[in-house]
């Protein structure tokens, strides 16, 4: 039999010198993420819940011997001891300050990481209280017009590189949910965009001049909250003008996460759902921004959007019309950082029997959000140097409102998102993409 020659095309070039990785919002899941990284390059502790650092994938047949590589050795990644943090906070609490506040992480960890954290202070940031309620910033850069402040970001970004020695840079939004906004005509092209800068509009959120400043200059931005962000037409098209790959929105962690684990698996064995009730306690500030009504909508409608799109109520009448979804997040201090989420899931099974099922998550938001935010960063770095840019929708593995190209739907379940991840690495390292047909095992 002829053996088919492959030619292996690899589209990454491969990481030379630092990466800085650069988090608007200092906080919780910023500190955690940088005094775990920091922690695990001084062998202290694993990454896990990292793919770009503990997964596998499968390359080739399935006959084949040792198909399960590390992800790590398929796409040329940015080694982790090459990586530099900055960022920006309305507090100008150092980072190990940060870390002590937010609670995440032992305090006897952080003792032995107190040297290199409290290096790290905030740049000051772009803030303004109309747009988070509960937070009042004392760290804060005053301009004209939001088009100054954009930048001044770029004036820091440019000398965090230079002062850091970096050869690239991704920016991941780690800041606090801002108020709802809707996309509206300011939003729709450059041009409307760069005017209402300029005229500071009131529908301009801080977040979305961070995410300008980064992509005017190329550089990859995420964004981990659910507020607009980069996921406006304007933002988009820049995305392409500068070939800068972006993603968002929101940290897919807790709650949202068992979700997109659960139903999928409900609907591929056509169980119905009549009502799925999901609740939490929470005690850190993300909490408390999320007490004020106008952050909690921007965060309800990001988690809402979610079974819609994965059960296809207009597909599947008999098994999902009208099914009753209600999230609700509460405040309660005593809890910090360690969330307990409550999901009651009333299904049917045959002849329309129904049953229910209870999950109760005490998870920790901050230890789920951290290999998130390493992970958006890598494979963002990766996506750049492979010539990808605009939404990267591979990554909505990662997130809980993922960003998609105008005129299809998101993709929520975990297991066809994942699938659509390892095929772009695939792609990217030139190897044969997966499909689960008959040849795959020949
Ligand atoms: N599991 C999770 O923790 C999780 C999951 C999904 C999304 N998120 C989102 O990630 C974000 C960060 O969460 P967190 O727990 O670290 O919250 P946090 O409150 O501990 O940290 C947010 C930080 O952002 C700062 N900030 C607010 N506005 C800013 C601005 N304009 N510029 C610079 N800094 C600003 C705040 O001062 C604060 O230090 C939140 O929006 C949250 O909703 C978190």
């Amino acid at each position: 039999m002829a053996v088919k020659k492959q030619t292996k095309k690899v589209l990454a070039t491969k990481p030379t010198g630092k990466l800085g990785i650069l988090t608007p919002g200092m906080g919780a899941v910023a500190t955690t993420f940088i005094a775990g990284v920091m922690a695990v390059n001084k062998g202290l502790s694993n990454p896990v819940g990292s793919l770009t650092q503990m997964g596998r994938m499968r390359i080739g047949k399935r006959t084949k011997k040792n198909n399960q590589p590390m992800i790590s050795d398929v796409v040329p990644l940015q080694d982790l001891k090459k990586v530099v943090f900055g960022g920006w906070d309305i507090f100008n609490d150092n980072m190990y300050e940060a870390a002590v506040h937010a609670d995440v992480l032992d305090i006897n960890l952080l003792k032995k990481l107190k040297a290199p954290l409290s290096k790290i202070k905030p740049m000051k940031a772009v803030f303004d209280k109309n747009y988070v309620k509960k937070l009042n910033g004392t760290h804060v850069k005053k301009a004209k017009t939001k088009m100054d402040l954009a930048k001044e970001l770029m004036k820091d970004i440019k000398k965090f590189k230079k002062d850091n020695k970096c050869d690239r840079l991704v920016m991941v939004w780690c800041g606090s949910t801002e108020i709802y906004i809707e996309e509206s005509a300011v939003h729709k092209t450059i041009e409307s965009f760069e005017k209402g800068l300029k005229a500071n509009s009131k529908l301009i959120a801080p977040s979305m001049i961070y995410a300008y400043a980064a992509i005017k200059m190329g550089i990859p931005f995420a964004n981990g909250a659910p507020n607009l962000s980069c996921d406006i037409p304007a933002l988009i098209e820049l995305s392409k003008q500068t070939q800068t790959p972006i993603a968002g929105k929101d940290f897919k962690t807790g709650q949202t996460l068992m979700k997109t684990i659960l139903a999928p698996g409900f609907k591929a064995r056509a169980l119905g759902i009549s009502g799925w009730f999901s609740t939490n306690i929470l005690g850190n500030r993300d909490g408390e921004v999320l007490d004020d009504p106008d952050n909690f909508k921007t965060k309800e409608v990001s988690k809402l959007g979610v079974l819609e799109e994965i059960l296809e109520p207009e597909l599947y009448p008999e098994l999902y019309k009208d099914f009753y979804h209600k999230v609700r997040i509460n405040y309660y201090p005593p809890r910090g950082d360690n969330k307990e989420g409550w999901d009651n899931i009333d299904i049917k099974g045959w002849l329309d029997y129904p049953m229910q099922i209870k999950v109760d998550f005490l998870c920790r938001d901050s230890i789920l959000a951290a290999p998130i935010v390493l992970d958006l960063a890598i494979f963002l770095d990766l996506a750049k140097r492979s010539g990808m840019s605009g939404i990267q929708e591979w990554l909505s593995f990662y997130l809980k409102s993922p960003q998609a190209p105008k005129g299809v739907k998101p993709i929520h379940d975990i297991f066809k998102q994942l699938h659509k991840l390892e095929n772009t690495l695939r792609y990217v390292a030139g190897e044969d993409l997966i499909n689960l047909l008959g040849q795959d095992y020949e």
